[in-house]
């Protein structure tokens, strides 16, 4: 085995071991990994959702007439004064990036070793919806050489980002661009010239019905072979229960207190959003997390959805 490899083994070896097998243990530990939902679980989270999108804003007043229209209109305001408002202490650092997404890892290492000596190639990776850069600098720091494009829609996001002491222009580009802008000539990527595109919690804050055109202009940047690495809200996460009949804008979507949207998908939808645009699905999986505070006594069940899409 070589160096390579058995770092990747020890990746995997940190992916989701904590399973809850006695409940009345819940409270050892901050998390548990692929917990099972029984029936009654399910039927409450169900009643739940039914309750808080009985009745959402008809689409002519949520999207028009109503007040709602301004959040769904102006997502990127409410996304800037969020960053105004949190700076750069809300999301934490994506420690699992290594684990979860190993390819990116992985495909640097090989172009690395590949290299020496030689004109150094570059992996290209770009992130989407990057907020703050809790992706990119882990990124960066776990990457010999991967090159990191990274685009939000809130320029206060990007002069925090940019404004972090781990910020270098030789290893990353970040730019405010909007992925509902699907003007290629807008864009600092060529055509087919990205081997990664990661994608994590930033589909859920764009409206359903522009979904489709932002997978496509994704796509396009590919390279063939390339992949597209998702992670989101799914149905009935509790950030989904959370919400009140007030807050609902659509089916599984929901404009929250600061303005800002967010979408709670299903495994099917996402399969057919990416698989519409060409891409094929070598993981589409569920992540039921339950999250412990223990201090409070409080359990709070997360579903979030990984996927991996490749370019043929
Ligand atoms: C829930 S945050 C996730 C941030 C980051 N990806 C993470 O996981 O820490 C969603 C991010 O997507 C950005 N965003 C939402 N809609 C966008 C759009 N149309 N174009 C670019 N960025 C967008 C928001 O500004 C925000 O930074």
């Amino acid at each position: 085995m070589d160096a390579s490899e058995a770092s990747s083994l020890k990746r995997i070896e940190r992916v989701r071991n904590r399973t809850l097998e006695d409940p009345s243990k819940v409270f050892e530990k901050n998390a548990w990994d692929d917990v099972c939902w029984d029936e009654e679980q399910l039927k409450n989270a169900e009643v739940r959702v039914l309750a808080n999108s009985a009745e959402p804003l008809p689409e002519s007043e949520s999207w028009i007439n109503n007040n709602s229209a301004k959040f769904l209109l102006n997502a990127d305001q409410y996304w800037d004064k969020f960053y105004q408002k949190h700076c750069d202490q809300f999301f934490k650092d994506r420690k699992w990036l290594e684990s979860e997404f190993p390819e990116v890892c992985e495909a640097d290492e090989r172009i690395s070793a590949l290299d020496e000596g030689a004109e150094p190639k570059r992996l290209t990776v770009f992130e989407t919806g990057c907020g703050v850069g809790n992706t990119v600098f882990p990124l960066i720091s776990s990457t010999k050489n991967a090159f990191v494009y990274c685009c939000d829609f809130s320029p206060e996001a990007i002069r925090l980002l940019k404004s972090r002491p781990q910020y270098s222009t030789e290893r990353c580009h970040a730019f405010v661009g909007d992925l509902t802008d699907d003007d290629p000539s807008h864009w600092p990527l060529e055509n087919e010239s990205v081997d990664f595109i990661i994608m994590l919690f930033t589909l859920s804050a764009i409206r359903p019905e522009k979904m489709p055109a932002v997978i496509r202009l994704l796509v396009s940047f590919l390279k063939p072979g390339g992949y597209i690495l998702f992670r989101d809200y799914g149905k009935y996460d509790l950030a989904q229960l959370r919400f009140k009949n007030t807050q609902c804008a659509g089916e599984n979507l929901y404009i929250r207190q600061d303005g800002t949207l967010a979408y709670f998908f299903t495994q099917e939808q996402l399969r057919n959003l990416f698989i519409a645009e060409g891409m094929v699905e070598e993981q589409n999986a569920v992540d039921r997390r339950l999250l412990v505070n223990r201090k409070r006594n409080i359990l709070m069940h997360r579903v979030w959805i990984q996927c991996k899409f490749r370019k043929p």
